[in-house]
Protein backbone atom coordinates (compact mmCIF):
# COMPACT_ATOMS: atom_id res chain seq x y z
CA UNK A 1 0.00 0.00 0.00
CA UNK A 2 1.48 3.12 -1.06
CA UNK A 3 1.98 5.72 1.94
CA UNK A 4 0.10 8.77 0.47
CA UNK A 5 1.27 12.26 1.89
CA UNK A 6 -0.21 15.72 1.65
CA UNK A 7 0.65 16.88 -1.42
CA UNK A 8 2.69 20.16 -1.16
CA UNK A 9 3.28 19.90 2.96
CA UNK A 10 3.92 22.58 4.51
CA UNK A 11 7.50 23.78 5.64
CA UNK A 12 10.08 21.45 6.43
CA UNK A 13 10.82 21.93 9.82
CA UNK A 14 12.86 19.08 11.01
CA UNK A 15 14.38 18.58 14.22
CA UNK A 16 18.14 17.23 14.81
CA UNK A 17 17.85 13.49 14.56
CA UNK A 18 20.10 13.65 17.92
CA UNK A 19 18.04 14.98 20.29
CA UNK A 20 20.67 15.71 22.57
CA UNK A 21 22.50 18.10 20.63
CA UNK A 22 20.75 21.77 21.48
CA UNK A 23 22.69 24.60 20.53
CA UNK A 24 23.14 27.06 23.83
CA UNK A 25 20.26 29.61 23.75
CA UNK A 26 22.51 32.21 22.98
CA UNK A 27 21.28 35.57 21.28
CA UNK A 28 22.45 36.44 18.61
CA UNK A 29 23.24 32.90 17.72
CA UNK A 30 26.43 32.13 16.91
CA UNK A 31 27.03 30.02 13.70
CA UNK A 32 29.97 29.23 11.67
CA UNK A 33 29.63 30.39 8.19
CA UNK A 34 32.17 28.29 5.83
CA UNK A 35 31.08 30.23 2.07
CA UNK A 36 33.53 27.61 0.38
CA UNK A 37 34.45 27.71 -3.20
CA UNK A 38 33.12 27.55 -6.60
CA UNK A 39 29.64 29.02 -6.33
CA UNK A 40 29.92 28.46 -2.31
CA UNK A 41 30.01 32.01 -1.40
CA UNK A 42 27.26 33.15 -3.40
CA UNK A 43 25.01 30.86 -2.76
CA UNK A 44 26.08 31.47 1.07
CA UNK A 45 25.78 35.32 0.78
CA UNK A 46 22.25 34.58 -0.63
CA UNK A 47 21.47 32.44 2.64
CA UNK A 48 22.99 34.67 5.04
CA UNK A 49 20.80 37.27 3.55
CA UNK A 50 17.84 35.38 3.82
CA UNK A 51 18.53 34.44 6.95
CA UNK A 52 18.74 38.14 8.18
CA UNK A 53 15.52 38.88 6.70
CA UNK A 54 13.67 36.48 9.03
CA UNK A 55 14.93 38.90 12.02
CA UNK A 56 16.68 36.39 13.57
CA UNK A 57 19.87 37.51 15.24
CA UNK A 58 22.83 36.03 13.97
CA UNK A 59 26.72 36.54 14.58
CA UNK A 60 28.37 34.70 11.85
CA UNK A 61 31.89 33.63 12.46
CA UNK A 62 33.30 33.52 8.84
CA UNK A 63 35.87 31.05 7.87
CA UNK A 64 37.96 30.63 4.60
CA UNK A 65 38.13 27.36 3.10
CA UNK A 66 39.31 26.24 -0.18
CA UNK A 67 41.81 25.31 -1.90
CA UNK A 68 43.89 28.19 -1.44
CA UNK A 69 43.90 28.14 2.58
CA UNK A 70 44.70 24.22 2.16
CA UNK A 71 47.44 25.19 0.15
CA UNK A 72 48.65 28.06 2.50
CA UNK A 73 47.96 25.79 5.48
CA UNK A 74 49.21 22.55 4.09
CA UNK A 75 46.37 20.77 6.01
CA UNK A 76 42.62 20.47 4.86
CA UNK A 77 41.14 21.48 7.98
CA UNK A 78 43.61 24.25 9.63
CA UNK A 79 43.01 25.39 13.16
CA UNK A 80 40.32 28.18 12.84
CA UNK A 81 38.03 26.20 11.20
CA UNK A 82 38.18 23.68 14.38
CA UNK A 83 38.71 26.67 16.93
CA UNK A 84 35.48 27.98 15.54
CA UNK A 85 33.58 24.95 15.59
CA UNK A 86 35.59 23.38 18.89
CA UNK A 87 33.34 26.89 20.60
CA UNK A 88 30.10 27.61 18.24
CA UNK A 89 29.15 24.14 17.36
CA UNK A 90 27.13 24.90 14.91
CA UNK A 91 27.67 25.59 10.66
CA UNK A 92 26.34 26.62 7.65
CA UNK A 93 29.08 25.40 4.98
CA UNK A 94 28.72 25.68 1.41
CA UNK A 95 30.57 23.41 -0.86
CA UNK A 96 34.16 23.15 -0.94
CA UNK A 97 35.41 21.14 -4.52
CA UNK A 98 38.29 17.93 -3.98
CA UNK A 99 40.17 17.02 -6.28
CA UNK A 100 39.67 14.07 -8.42
CA UNK A 101 42.07 10.98 -8.68
CA UNK A 102 44.62 12.88 -6.38
CA UNK A 103 45.75 15.86 -4.48
CA UNK A 104 44.26 16.54 -1.44
CA UNK A 105 41.69 14.51 1.09
CA UNK A 106 38.32 15.94 1.22
CA UNK A 107 37.50 18.79 3.67
CA UNK A 108 34.11 17.13 3.73
CA UNK A 109 34.94 13.88 4.70
CA UNK A 110 37.59 15.63 7.00
CA UNK A 111 35.01 17.29 8.76
CA UNK A 112 32.72 14.82 8.93
CA UNK A 113 35.68 12.24 10.51
CA UNK A 114 37.07 14.77 12.96
CA UNK A 115 33.31 16.44 14.59
CA UNK A 116 32.12 12.57 14.24
CA UNK A 117 29.41 14.26 12.38
CA UNK A 118 27.56 10.55 11.99
CA UNK A 119 24.18 11.27 10.57
CA UNK A 120 24.03 12.75 7.20
CA UNK A 121 20.18 13.79 6.56
CA UNK A 122 19.11 14.84 3.41
CA UNK A 123 15.00 15.36 2.81
CA UNK A 124 13.60 15.56 -0.81
CA UNK A 125 10.45 16.96 -1.27
CA UNK A 126 8.85 18.34 -4.22
CA UNK A 127 8.87 22.34 -4.62
CA UNK A 128 5.42 23.41 -4.76
CA UNK A 129 4.81 24.62 -8.49
CA UNK A 130 8.07 23.38 -9.63
CA UNK A 131 7.11 21.04 -12.82
CA UNK A 132 9.29 18.15 -12.74
CA UNK A 133 8.74 14.63 -14.44
CA UNK A 134 7.29 13.64 -10.93
CA UNK A 135 5.82 16.87 -10.02
CA UNK A 136 2.16 14.55 -9.59
CA UNK A 137 3.13 12.55 -7.41
CA UNK A 138 3.80 13.15 -3.69
CA UNK A 139 7.69 12.90 -3.06
CA UNK A 140 8.61 13.72 0.83
CA UNK A 141 11.39 11.25 1.84
CA UNK A 142 14.16 11.77 3.97
CA UNK A 143 17.20 9.94 3.62
CA UNK A 144 19.89 9.33 6.50
CA UNK A 145 22.93 8.23 5.51
CA UNK A 146 25.88 6.47 8.05
CA UNK A 147 28.41 9.53 7.61
CA UNK A 148 31.96 8.24 8.59
CA UNK A 149 32.78 5.10 7.38
CA UNK A 150 31.73 2.49 4.50
CA UNK A 151 33.96 3.38 1.08
CA UNK A 152 34.50 6.34 2.52
CA UNK A 153 36.92 4.98 5.17
CA UNK A 154 40.01 6.39 3.38
CA UNK A 155 41.86 2.92 3.39
CA UNK A 156 43.48 2.89 0.00
CA UNK A 157 46.82 1.22 -1.53
CA UNK A 158 48.42 -0.01 -4.07
CA UNK A 159 49.18 -3.64 -3.28
CA UNK A 160 50.93 -3.89 -6.26
CA UNK A 161 51.58 -2.61 -9.64
CA UNK A 162 48.02 -2.40 -11.75
CA UNK A 163 46.38 -3.79 -8.20
CA UNK A 164 44.83 -1.43 -5.63
CA UNK A 165 42.69 -1.96 -2.76
CA UNK A 166 40.32 0.38 -1.12
CA UNK A 167 38.76 -0.61 2.56
CA UNK A 168 35.02 -0.80 2.96
CA UNK A 169 34.82 -0.07 6.72
CA UNK A 170 31.25 -1.20 8.58
CA UNK A 171 31.22 -1.68 12.28
CA UNK A 172 28.21 -2.07 14.80
CA UNK A 173 29.20 0.24 16.78
CA UNK A 174 28.39 3.04 13.66
CA UNK A 175 25.60 0.76 12.29
CA UNK A 176 23.52 1.05 15.57
CA UNK A 177 24.29 5.13 15.91
CA UNK A 178 22.52 5.59 12.34
CA UNK A 179 19.40 3.08 12.56
CA UNK A 180 19.14 4.40 16.26
CA UNK A 181 18.88 7.78 14.51
CA UNK A 182 16.92 7.05 11.83
CA UNK A 183 14.14 5.31 13.68
CA UNK A 184 13.80 8.27 16.65
CA UNK A 185 13.74 10.42 13.87
CA UNK A 186 10.49 8.26 12.31
CA UNK A 187 9.02 8.13 15.60
CA UNK A 188 9.30 11.76 16.17
CA UNK A 189 8.09 13.05 12.41
CA UNK A 190 5.53 10.46 12.32
CA UNK A 191 6.86 8.63 9.80
CA UNK A 192 5.72 5.35 9.06
CA UNK A 193 7.96 3.42 7.01
CA UNK A 194 11.85 2.86 7.23
CA UNK A 195 13.60 1.30 4.55
CA UNK A 196 17.39 0.10 5.17
CA UNK A 197 19.68 0.48 2.08
CA UNK A 198 22.19 -2.49 1.45
CA UNK A 199 23.99 -5.13 -0.55
CA UNK A 200 23.88 -7.78 1.67
CA UNK A 201 23.34 -10.54 -1.39
CA UNK A 202 26.57 -9.65 -2.77
CA UNK A 203 28.80 -8.09 0.19
CA UNK A 204 27.65 -10.50 3.06
CA UNK A 205 29.91 -9.54 6.00
CA UNK A 206 29.69 -6.23 5.89
CA UNK A 207 26.14 -4.98 4.43
CA UNK A 208 25.04 -8.54 6.46
CA UNK A 209 26.70 -6.36 10.02
CA UNK A 210 24.88 -3.32 9.10
CA UNK A 211 21.28 -4.71 8.29
CA UNK A 212 21.48 -6.87 11.31
CA UNK A 213 21.92 -4.04 13.28
CA UNK A 214 19.14 -2.26 11.08
CA UNK A 215 16.77 -5.35 12.35
CA UNK A 216 17.81 -4.95 16.02
CA UNK A 217 17.03 -1.52 16.31
CA UNK A 218 14.03 -2.18 14.26
CA UNK A 219 12.76 -4.21 16.87
CA UNK A 220 12.42 -1.50 19.22
CA UNK A 221 10.20 0.62 17.20
CA UNK A 222 6.95 -2.14 16.16
CA UNK A 223 4.77 0.96 15.39
CA UNK A 224 7.33 1.62 12.44
CA UNK A 225 6.85 -0.95 9.31
CA UNK A 226 10.82 -1.75 8.48
CA UNK A 227 11.64 -3.24 5.22
CA UNK A 228 15.16 -3.73 3.02
CA UNK A 229 16.06 -3.05 -0.18
CA UNK A 230 19.00 -4.26 -2.44
CA UNK A 231 20.39 -0.45 -3.68
CA UNK A 232 20.47 -1.06 -7.07
CA UNK A 233 16.47 -2.38 -6.54
CA UNK A 234 16.24 0.92 -4.20
CA UNK A 235 17.81 3.25 -7.29
CA UNK A 236 14.72 1.49 -8.86
CA UNK A 237 12.07 2.01 -6.76
CA UNK A 238 13.35 5.89 -6.33
CA UNK A 239 12.68 6.37 -10.34
CA UNK A 240 9.63 4.00 -10.37
CA UNK A 241 7.51 5.25 -7.23
CA UNK A 242 9.50 7.42 -5.09
CA UNK A 243 5.65 8.82 -3.52
CA UNK A 244 5.81 4.74 -1.76
CA UNK A 245 9.47 5.67 -0.44
CA UNK A 246 9.33 7.38 3.54
CA UNK A 247 12.44 7.14 5.43
CA UNK A 248 15.74 5.56 3.75
CA UNK A 249 18.44 4.09 5.93
CA UNK A 250 21.57 3.67 3.82
CA UNK A 251 25.56 3.18 4.92
CA UNK A 252 27.24 6.18 3.02
CA UNK A 253 28.28 5.39 -0.42
CA UNK A 254 24.93 4.24 -1.26
CA UNK A 255 23.16 7.34 0.46
CA UNK A 256 25.41 9.57 -1.37
CA UNK A 257 24.73 8.59 -4.62
CA UNK A 258 20.69 7.90 -4.07
CA UNK A 259 20.33 11.18 -2.61
CA UNK A 260 21.96 12.85 -6.04
CA UNK A 261 19.37 10.77 -7.78
CA UNK A 262 16.70 11.65 -5.54
CA UNK A 263 17.50 15.70 -5.96
CA UNK A 264 16.72 14.59 -9.50
CA UNK A 265 13.21 13.61 -9.05
CA UNK A 266 12.35 16.70 -7.42
CA UNK A 267 14.05 19.67 -9.80
CA UNK A 268 17.80 18.68 -9.51
CA UNK A 269 21.31 19.17 -7.24
CA UNK A 270 20.41 22.93 -6.28
CA UNK A 271 17.53 22.22 -4.47
CA UNK A 272 17.95 19.49 -1.70
CA UNK A 273 19.30 20.57 1.83
CA UNK A 274 20.88 18.66 4.19
CA UNK A 275 22.65 18.53 7.49
CA UNK A 276 25.41 16.67 9.10
CA UNK A 277 24.41 15.65 12.50
CA UNK A 278 26.57 14.45 15.65
CA UNK A 279 26.84 14.57 19.26
CA UNK A 280 28.09 18.00 20.18
CA UNK A 281 28.31 19.44 16.62
CA UNK A 282 26.44 19.90 13.89
CA UNK A 283 27.02 21.39 9.81
CA UNK A 284 24.23 22.19 7.63
CA UNK A 285 25.13 22.03 3.67
CA UNK A 286 23.20 21.57 0.73
CA UNK A 287 23.72 18.74 -1.38
CA UNK A 288 25.53 19.86 -4.54
CA UNK A 289 29.17 20.18 -5.00
CA UNK A 290 31.06 23.68 -5.88
CA UNK A 291 29.32 23.65 -9.46
CA UNK A 292 32.66 24.64 -11.17
CA UNK A 293 30.68 24.93 -14.87
CA UNK A 294 28.29 28.16 -13.44
CA UNK A 295 30.91 29.72 -10.71
CA UNK A 296 31.26 33.16 -11.02
CA UNK A 297 28.09 33.78 -12.92
CA UNK A 298 25.59 34.87 -10.87
CA UNK A 299 23.13 31.89 -11.71
CA UNK A 300 24.08 29.36 -8.97
CA UNK A 301 19.97 28.20 -6.99
CA UNK A 302 20.59 28.80 -3.45
CA UNK A 303 17.45 27.10 -2.54
CA UNK A 304 19.33 24.29 -1.08
CA UNK A 305 21.39 26.32 1.47
CA UNK A 306 18.59 28.22 2.08
CA UNK A 307 16.66 24.69 2.86
CA UNK A 308 20.08 23.82 4.78
CA UNK A 309 19.73 27.06 6.77
CA UNK A 310 15.83 26.53 8.14
CA UNK A 311 17.16 23.17 9.24
CA UNK A 312 19.64 25.38 11.17
CA UNK A 313 17.01 27.24 12.27
CA UNK A 314 15.06 24.58 13.93
CA UNK A 315 18.43 23.26 15.42
CA UNK A 316 18.82 26.50 17.20
CA UNK A 317 15.13 26.30 18.27
CA UNK A 318 14.12 28.89 16.13
CA UNK A 319 11.38 27.20 14.74
CA UNK A 320 9.00 30.25 13.78
CA UNK A 321 11.74 31.89 11.27
CA UNK A 322 12.27 28.20 9.58
CA UNK A 323 9.10 27.72 8.65
CA UNK A 324 8.63 31.67 7.25
CA UNK A 325 12.00 30.74 5.59
CA UNK A 326 10.18 27.77 4.03
CA UNK A 327 7.44 29.37 3.31
CA UNK A 328 8.89 31.73 1.59
CA UNK A 329 11.27 29.83 -0.92
CA UNK A 330 7.41 27.72 -1.56
CA UNK A 331 6.03 31.27 -2.59
CA UNK A 332 8.58 32.30 -4.57
CA UNK A 333 8.48 28.87 -6.56
CA UNK A 334 4.63 29.15 -6.69
CA UNK A 335 5.14 32.36 -7.98
CA UNK A 336 7.56 30.69 -11.04
CA UNK A 337 9.04 34.27 -11.61
CA UNK A 338 12.10 34.49 -9.88
CA UNK A 339 13.75 30.47 -10.72
CA UNK A 340 17.03 30.25 -11.24
CA UNK A 341 18.09 28.42 -14.75
CA UNK A 342 18.77 24.93 -12.99
CA UNK A 343 15.04 24.86 -12.56
CA UNK A 344 13.82 26.58 -15.76
CA UNK A 345 13.80 30.03 -14.89
CA UNK A 346 15.69 32.56 -16.03
CA UNK A 347 16.60 35.03 -13.04
CA UNK A 348 19.81 35.55 -11.24
CA UNK A 349 20.60 33.90 -7.75
CA UNK A 350 19.77 38.19 -6.55
CA UNK A 351 16.90 38.40 -7.99
CA UNK A 352 15.84 34.88 -6.22
CA UNK A 353 17.21 36.07 -3.19
CA UNK A 354 15.40 39.19 -3.53
CA UNK A 355 12.33 37.14 -3.88
CA UNK A 356 12.21 35.20 -1.17
CA UNK A 357 13.50 38.53 1.17
CA UNK A 358 10.41 40.49 -0.32
CA UNK A 359 8.23 37.25 0.81
CA UNK A 360 9.77 37.06 3.99
CA UNK A 361 9.26 41.25 4.88
CA UNK A 362 4.94 40.67 3.67
CA UNK A 363 3.05 41.35 6.39
CA UNK A 364 1.29 37.87 7.63
CA UNK A 365 -1.66 37.07 5.79
CA UNK A 366 -4.82 37.57 7.52
P1 LIG B 1 28.10 19.58 -8.50
O1 LIG B 1 26.96 19.47 -7.55
O2 LIG B 1 29.10 20.62 -8.19
O3 LIG B 1 27.55 19.87 -9.98
C1 LIG B 1 26.77 18.96 -10.74
C2 LIG B 1 25.89 19.73 -11.72
O4 LIG B 1 24.82 20.36 -10.99
C3 LIG B 1 26.62 20.86 -12.44
O5 LIG B 1 26.12 20.94 -13.77
C4 LIG B 1 26.23 22.09 -11.67
O6 LIG B 1 26.25 23.29 -12.42
C5 LIG B 1 24.83 21.77 -11.17
N1 LIG B 1 24.58 22.41 -9.88
C6 LIG B 1 25.03 21.98 -8.68
N2 LIG B 1 24.61 22.83 -7.71
C7 LIG B 1 23.90 23.78 -8.34
C8 LIG B 1 23.21 24.94 -7.87
N3 LIG B 1 23.17 25.28 -6.56
N4 LIG B 1 22.58 25.73 -8.78
C9 LIG B 1 22.58 25.40 -10.07
N5 LIG B 1 23.21 24.32 -10.58
C10 LIG B 1 23.86 23.52 -9.71
O7 LIG B 1 28.75 18.14 -8.56
P2 LIG B 1 30.13 17.63 -9.17
O8 LIG B 1 30.37 18.27 -10.49
O9 LIG B 1 30.02 16.18 -9.06
O10 LIG B 1 31.26 18.09 -8.14
C11 LIG B 1 32.02 19.29 -8.29
C12 LIG B 1 32.94 19.42 -7.08
O11 LIG B 1 32.16 19.60 -5.88
C13 LIG B 1 33.85 18.22 -6.82
O12 LIG B 1 35.12 18.72 -6.49
C14 LIG B 1 33.25 17.55 -5.61
O13 LIG B 1 34.18 16.89 -4.82
C15 LIG B 1 32.66 18.74 -4.87
N6 LIG B 1 31.55 18.39 -3.98
C16 LIG B 1 31.53 19.00 -2.76
C17 LIG B 1 30.49 18.75 -1.90
C18 LIG B 1 30.48 19.45 -0.59
O14 LIG B 1 31.31 20.31 -0.33
N7 LIG B 1 29.56 19.12 0.30
C19 LIG B 1 29.39 17.84 -2.26
C20 LIG B 1 29.49 17.30 -3.58
C21 LIG B 1 30.55 17.57 -4.40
Amino acid sequence: MPILKEQNPSAITLPTPVAEIRHPAHRPHRVVLIPGDGIGPEVAEATVRAVEATGISVEWERIELNAKTIAEHGGVLPNTVLDALGLFRVALKGPVGTPIGGGFQSVNLALRKKLNLFANLRPVRNMPGLKTRFSDVCIDLVIFRENTESLYSGLEHRVAPGVVESLKVITRKASLRIAKSAFAFARREGRRRVTAIHKANILKISDGLFLRCCRRVAREYPEIRYDELIVDNAAMQLVTRPETLDVLLTPNLYGDILSDLAAGLVGGLGIVPGANLGETHAVFEAVHGNAPDIAGKGIANPTGLMQSAALLLTHLGERTAAERLETAIHDVYREARYLTPDVGGAASTADFTDAVIRHLELPAAA
